[in-house]
């Protein structure tokens, strides 16, 4: 387990380039099995998840191949395998390959997934909308065994837009006969771009209100698709700006699904202004209290709350952050309190009292957002910080000591 030094206190300035999405580029990994042809990806992320989920691909006969940020990856020789504990537990996102192979292999044996401990986090919407569609599913030995020979299309409706769920559904329909519709479906935009890539591999998909409809065409075909910029990494990056003062540029961010986001920066004081290929991003004088609910697309974003957190445990003044996505996702204020800050936790609600400043101090991260919130927390303050568990950190960001070195912040990562 690896640990980032950060020496905390001095003010970000200058660019830095947003990768693309984690949470995109791994459902639309998995859907490379589905159209047995060559699918060229650009603008993907270099992570371990995205490194693991290209093992499975690996695994199941796929062929790899990395040009800088484009992988190409030729599902023609894929072959159906068991998928085990050894891969799944390290990502909840394995688990979008039992749609794919039920899809593809008309079977999947894949074993639980694992993945961030921010709730107990059940698959039960995932299997009863498979068992829906004719999916015989067995759960035995923290596995679950699928037999799809009885595919058929359906209509669903999810008692919650579990995001997923809902790829799942998008990857396994593409082989059921007949129109299958996702009602009270994810809409994130990461979800958007799996629909986007379907309909380039020949999957005729189409998003309305909350509303998913695919249609299995007659023949798949090859793909050349570009990942969406990763809203989460660019979040994380002003919140990072707004720790420690100073103003940056976020090339090749998008502006277009970080609404809540940039509502929530705004209001605290930062200045912020879109130009052609990114967000000039200034940090505030003074951080204003905020109130932060998170919440499905286009609500604040769970996987914004640590960042959010650690910029308000230095407002001036009472912050409410309310969780309803997880039961289980403060486990950073634990630390951000190590660390000077005054924050109270009941239930879903943690009451952050805003402090003058952070004080450098040895951390552990749980999660990968709940350690990118830690390394803002210690950018913020003078002195050196350790945060170990960058095993989880590095699940989500490339090479983040790179981009925070680049905008002036003194880090490194120790193996
Ligand atoms: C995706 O996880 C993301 N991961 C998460 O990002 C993100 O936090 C989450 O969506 C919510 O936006 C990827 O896309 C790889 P859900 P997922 O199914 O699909 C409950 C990050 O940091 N639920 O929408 O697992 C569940 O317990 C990660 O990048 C059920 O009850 O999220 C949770 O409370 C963390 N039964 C809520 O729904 C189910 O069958 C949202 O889960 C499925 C989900």
């Amino acid at each position: 387990m690896g640990r980032y030094i950060v020496y905390g206190g001095k003010k970000l300035f200058g660019t830095v380039d947003i990768h693309g999405s984690k949470n995109a580029a791994l459902p639309i990994l998995c859907a490379c099995i589905i159209n047995s042809g060559i699918n060229i990806i650009h603008n993907c992320p270099k992570i371990t998840d995205v490194f693991n989920t290209c093992k499975i691909l690996q695994m199941a006969g796929c062929t790899i191949k990395w040009e800088n940020s484009t992988v190409i990856v030729d599902s023609s020789k894929a072959k159906f395998i068991e998928i085990g504990e050894d891969i799944t537990s390290k990502m909840r996102s394995s688990i979008i390959f039992m749609g794919a192979f039920c899809g593809r292999f008309k079977k999947a044996v894949v074993s639980k997934p694992g993945g961030c401990k921010i709730g107990k986090r059940p698959l039960d919407i995932h299997i009863e909308a498979l068992k829906n569609m004719g999916v015989v599913i067995d759960e035995s030995n923290n596995c679950f065994v699928c037999d799809a020979k009885k595919l058929k299309s359906a209509e669903i409706n999810l008692r919650f837009p579990s995001v997923g769920a809902t790829e799942n559904i998008m990857l396994v329909a593409a082989f059921a006969d007949g129109k299958t519709v996702i009602k009270n479906a994810a809409v994130e935009p990461e979800t958007m771009a799996l629909a986007e890539f379907l309909n380039q591999i020949g999957v005729n998909t189409v998003c309305g209100d909350n509303v998913i409809t695919i249609c299995k065409k007659c023949d798949f075909c090859n793909a050349e698709y570009s990942i969406i910029p990763d809203r989460i990494e660019a979040g994380t990056f002003m919140a990072a700006c707004a720790c420690s003062g100073g103003e940056i540029f976020l090339k090749n961010a998008d502006a277009h699904n970080m609404g809540s986001v940039i509502d929530a920066f705004d209001s605290m004081g930062s200045k912020i202004e879109f130009c052609g290929n990114g967000i000039y991003f200034k940090a505030p004088d003074s951080i204003i209290p905020q109130n932060i609910k998170t919440g499905i697309y286009p609500n604040f974003p769970t996987d914004m709350q640590p960042q959010i957190m650690a910029v308000l445990t230095l407002a001036r003044g009472k912050s409410v952050v309310i969780e309803s996505m997880f039961e289980n996702r403060f486990n950073h204020a634990i630390e951000f309190n190590k660390m000077g800050a005054n924050i109270e936790i009941d239930g879903k609600m943690a009451i952050i009292k805003g402090v003058k400043e952070l004080y450098p101090k040895e951390t552990m991260a749980f999660d990968l957002r709940g350690g990118a919130g830690l390394i803002m927390a210690a950018l913020s303050c003078n002195g050196m910080s350790i945060i170990n568990g960058s095993t989880y950190i590095k699940r989500g960001y490339e090479n983040i000591e790179k981009s925070i070195s680049g905008l002036g912040g003194i880090i490194k990562y120790e193996n």
